[in-house]
């Protein structure tokens, strides 16, 4: 089939990419011509494992193309993709406005002779958003223009993007039009995951449902894990225990500092505020936040009862992305950690395998930070280790290395990632998360 997609952010590029691996003909639009111009140049915009060979062979044979565009794209697409940004405002709802426009924009360039066309919403959207879009589009287009709307939000875990497109658990399609149904049926016809077809305003509120669950999960265990800190357990173990449960499941119950990322922060807040607005508040999600915001305070809390004050002090810092496998730093939580550091008077030496460059960029930390590629170098002469990010690499370090180079053998796992029995083996003084047992 011939499909448009509007936006190549993170969402827009990999699922784009991803139509054409399967064999649909796709056309991505994005209205930055520099990020056109570096797509047509073979590069890719953003730190995706298997992405760029993705794009690249798939713009080799012709199935993948990019260009600023709206009215090419929806000339060519039977079916248009909405994948545009849908930001936060200032009191947690939704702004709408990239989508609106869009809308508006694909409204101009549909004519009657195009014939029916479908408008998908991926871009994670409040519930009666495509209520909006039919009627925004309704009112742009020319008169015999046939359309209809649908809802398909997308799952992808940055990191893992390629992987859950092409093997997601389940594809979600929701539409109170048939003709547009039938038509994303045949559209992920390739695809071996379960389709789960819904009326229109259930599939939009599947997606803030989902990401709201996996968010309550995080701080679900985060909160057992301070109990478990009070009590003498382990968290982990705890994990462990309730998460062989069918019904429950291990995935997600990895305590820690909290969720960060460009997703969950915000669609909690949406979520919030979208139950608010329709009469039916969600208290449940705003103490999910509480024990979120809490986990960064407890463990700088922690840190302070060892090093006493940050002052004067040397930090080595593993870790900037807001999760493992991305050069992601929004709303990264390892960044909020730095800055709480520094502005309590820390010198900070900072590596990470991906986020240096992008929380040099974007990071807009102040204070004495410096960053290192190598992660036993940012050790050199630092009073204390911290780890903000779970990469598996800060995992399996050498931990007799870590504490040669260590001025003073202080080791603060933010992510449960090292073995208590390890840093005791390398006489490491070791703090973590919910693991207090002695
Ligand atoms: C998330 C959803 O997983 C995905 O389905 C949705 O489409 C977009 O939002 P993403 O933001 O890429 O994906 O990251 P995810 O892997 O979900 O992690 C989110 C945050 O939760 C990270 O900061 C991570 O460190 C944290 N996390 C995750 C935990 O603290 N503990 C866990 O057990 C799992």
């Amino acid at each position: 089939m011939n499909i448009t997609i509007i936006g190549t952010g993170y969402v827009g590029l990999t699922s784009g990419t991803c139509f054409a691996e399967v064999g649909h003909t796709v056309t991505c639009v994005d209205n930055n011509p520099e990020k056109i111009e570096t797509l047509l140049n073979g590069e890719i915009p953003i730190f995706e494992p298997g992405l760029a060979e993705l794009v690249q062979q798939n713009v080799a044979a012709g199935r993948l193309k990019f260009t600023t565009s709206t009215e090419e794209g929806v000339a060519n697409g039977d079916v248009v993709f909405i994948a545009v940004p849908t930001p936060p405002q200032p009191d947690g709802s939704v702004d709408l406005s990239f989508i609106e426009k869009v809308a508006r924009e694909i409204a101009q360039c549909l004519t009657p002779e195009m014939g029916y066309r479908v408008i998908v919403d991926k871009s994670t959207v409040p519930v009666k958003t495509g209520e909006k879009v039919a009627q925004t589009v309704r009112r742009y287009a020319q008169e015999g223009v046939e359309f209809g709307v649908v809802s398909n939000p997308e799952f992808l875990r940055e990191g893992c993007a390629v992987d859950d497109l092409l093997n997601p658990d389940r594809i979600v399609i929701g539409s109170n039009d048939d003709q547009a149904l039938a038509m994303m049926q045949k559209l992920y016809e390739p695809f071996v995951a379960p389709v789960l077809v819904t009326d229109i305003n259930s599939a939009e509120l599947i997606k803030h449902a989902a990401n709201s669950f996996l968010a309550l999960k995080i701080s679900y265990i985060n909160a057992v894990a301070n109990i478990c800190e009070a009590a003498g357990a382990d968290v982990e173990k705890v994990a462990e225990g309730i998460g062989t449960d069918k019904r429950i499941g291990r995935a997600f119950l990895n305590a820690g500092l909290g969720y960060g990322g460009s997703c969950f922060p915000k669609d909690i807040k949406a979520f919030i505020a979208i139950s608010e607005s329709i009469g039916q508040p969600f208290d449940l999600l705003k103490e999910v936040e509480r024990i979120n915001a809490d986990q960064l305070t407890r463990f700088l809390d922690k840190i302070r009862e060892k090093l006493w004050v940050f002052r004067d002090k040397k930090i080595a810092l593993w870790g900037l992305a807001f999760k493992q496998n991305t050069d992601d730093v929004r709303e990264s939580v390892a960044l909020k950690l730095a800055q709480a550091m520094l502005d309590e008077g820390a010198t900070i030496v900072a590596t990470d395998p991906q986020a240096i460059g992008t929380a040099q960029r974007f990071g807009n930390l102040s204070g004495d930070i410096s960053y290192t590629e190598d992660m036993y170098e940012a050790l050199d002469n630092a009073d204390a280790l911290v780890i903000a990010t779970e990469w598996p690499v800060f995992a399996t370090a050498d931990l007799k290395e870590v504490a040669k180079r260590l001025r003073t053998p202080l080791v603060f796992d933010g992510r449960n990632l090292l073995d208590p029995e390890d840093t005791q083996a390398a006489k490491l003084e070791y703090e973590a998360i919910g693991r207090s047992v002695s």
